[in-house]
């Protein structure tokens, strides 16, 4: 045979293309050329598949080799296509039966010794091989995350000769199974042993509750780190369907712990001198940024105002769509990045302006310079925003055991059962009411006479903008939501429920 084709796959964001590697053997100047758009790590797999080959006594013939990776105008990145690669050479040099494998899609990257190491991306590829009916052929490394996908043929390979001994009959390989849930145990601290702030774990459960975004403001060492920490403790596990939704684009940035889906919410907390690519995505490797990794999760931005001006503003878009387009050279790519925001900050740079001891003589002067590193849109995507003081030392003493992350987790559960049978009943497409705008803000969020009557007078005089209006009744949604029984999820707000939602409006600076 002079032409050989094997199937495998391209990645665009969580899209997976089918990609066929051609490879073709003609007389001719002895060569080696990869041609479709290959970026350096496919250039470079033509170096592995020689040494790969090698390892295996096989040497290339003199002959020319020209392998075209179509579709042609599609750019290839990433070192998976190592493997496709080989078995297309030794298809055509009739050392495998090409018919013997033309029903499986193949990735994986190859080792000088012809041992084939782990790569990214396997969980979305095995999806769309279920779904394309075909086999897969993967490292066995990624057998476990690849066999979530369901019953598909897998070959799951340690290196290229246990690969070929396996389709010529010689060797059988270990289907690989699915690895049971990734269900290690929350690390974080638990509430419990957070002393004090009340107020701060009131404001905490109600955001978990209802998906709100979420600043505190307060001295340093006040636990508002702590507070945060917290959060995974009190929040429902992922559905399975959420749980699939964000392996998968853990599996592409390579954070995937071995095999185990994600069951967990993901937290993620980078630190504020990380670049804007890491966070947002994209960069030299099209990659999911911080923001997607905390899909369906928590995205902590801890010391809020020192993170670039440019990247706090790049968060708008995802915030408002819950996704991220990143753009590459002649392409864009989207990535799911439907997060909760917990932003921490202290009030000025010294971090005591309000504390008559301790803040410096800038005060106050100073916290509306450093507050105002946070734009207006920016502060209106937030919608519980709450101080944290210094704990005062009976806090600290106290030997009243303060409520335990369970049984508040409890609470946000039987919440978050009855926003999404109510957005399920209208057909909505989110589950919590930090995403209810608009037309089903009203008709989930009636209010009695008093408190119409109250919101009114409040909207005057502390001159609520609509989207600041709308912020409150969001709100004061979820803080009904948590005392309600299932059966009287309809329940009108009450003034009660729209005054401890005007509590957690910013009152430090404008706004
Ligand atoms: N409310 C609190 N209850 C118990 N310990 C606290 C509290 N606040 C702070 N601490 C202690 O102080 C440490 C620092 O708190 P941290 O959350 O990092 O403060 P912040 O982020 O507000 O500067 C914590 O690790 C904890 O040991
Ligand atoms: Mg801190």
């Amino acid at each position: 045979m002079s032409i050989a084709t094997i199937k495998t796959v391209a990645f665009q964001g969580v899209d997976v293309l089918d990609v066929d590697v051609q490879v073709q053997m003609a007389s001719g100047m002895p060569a080696f050329a990869i041609v479709g758009l290959p970026d350096k790590a496919v250039a470079e797999s033509r170096e592995r598949v020689r040494a790969s080959l090698h390892a295996l006594g096989i040497s290339l013939p003199a002959k020319r080799i020209t392998i075209n990776l179509a579709p042609a105008d599609l750019s290839k990145e990433g070192s998976h296509y190592d493997l496709p690669i080989a078995l297309g050479v030794l298809a055509v040099m009739n050392a495998l039966p090409a018919e013997d494998i033309a029903n499986y899609i193949a990735l994986g990257e190859l080792s000088l010794d012809a041992s084939i190491r782990a790569i990214n991306g396997v969980l979305p590829a095995a999806m769309h091989a279920a779904e394309k009916n075909k086999g897969l052929i993967i490292p066995k490394a990624c057998g476990a995350e690849a066999a979530w996908a369901g019953d598909i043929d897998i070959l799951a390979p340690k290196n290229l000769l246990q690969l070929i001994n396996h389709i010529k009959g010689t060797q059988v390989l270990v289907k690989p199974e699915a690895k049971l849930k990734d269900d290690r145990a929350h690390t974080g601290p638990d509430l419990s042993e957070v002393k004090g702030q009340e107020t701060a774990k009131r404001a905490l459960e109600i955001a978990a509750a209802g998906g709100h975004n979420m600043l505190m403001i307060g001295p340093p060492g006040s636990g508002k780190s702590m507070l945060a920490s917290c959060l995974p403790s009190i929040l429902p596990q992922l559905s399975p369907k959420e749980a699939l939704e964000v392996s998968m684009i853990h599996s592409l940035a390579g954070s995937l712990p071995e095999g185990g889906l994600l069951s967990r919410r993901p937290f993620r907390d980078p630190h504020h001198s990380a670049s804007q690519p890491s966070l947002i995505g994209g960069g030299n490797k099209a990659k999911p940024g911080e923001i997607s990794l905390a899909h369906n999760g928590i995205l902590f931005l801890d010391e809020f105002p020192e993170f670039q001006r440019s990247t706090l503003e790049a968060l708008r878009q995802p915030l408002e769509t819950g996704s991220v387009l990143v753009s590459r050279v002649n392409y864009h790519v989207n990535y799911p990045a439907r997060f909760q925001l917990i932003a921490a900050m202290n009030p000025c740079r010294c971090g005591y302006m309000g504390d008559p001891e301790m803040e410096c003589t800038k005060a106050p002067r100073c916290g509306g310079d450093y507050q105002s590193k946070i734009s207006g849109p920016m502060f209106d995507r937030i919608d519980v925003v709450v101080d944290v003081p210094a704990v005062q030392v009976s806090d600290l003493q106290t030997d009243t055991p303060a409520q335990s992350s369970k049984s508040v987790a409890q609470r946000v559960l039987r919440a978050r059962q009855i926003q999404s049978q109510r957005y399920a009943n209208l057909g909505a497409q989110y589950e919590v009411n930090a995403y209810a705008n608009g037309k089903i803000l009203e008709t989930v969020a009636p209010m009695d006479g008093e408190a119409k009557a109250f919101m009114a007078q409040a909207t005057d005089k502390m001159k609520l903008s609509a989207r600041a209006y709308h912020r409150v009744l969001r709100l004061a949604r979820t803080i009904a939501d948590l005392e309600a029984n299932a059966s009287v999820a309809a329940q009108e707000l009450t003034k009660k429920h729209i005054a401890e939602a005007l509590s957690y409006r910013r009152t430090s600076t404008r706004g």
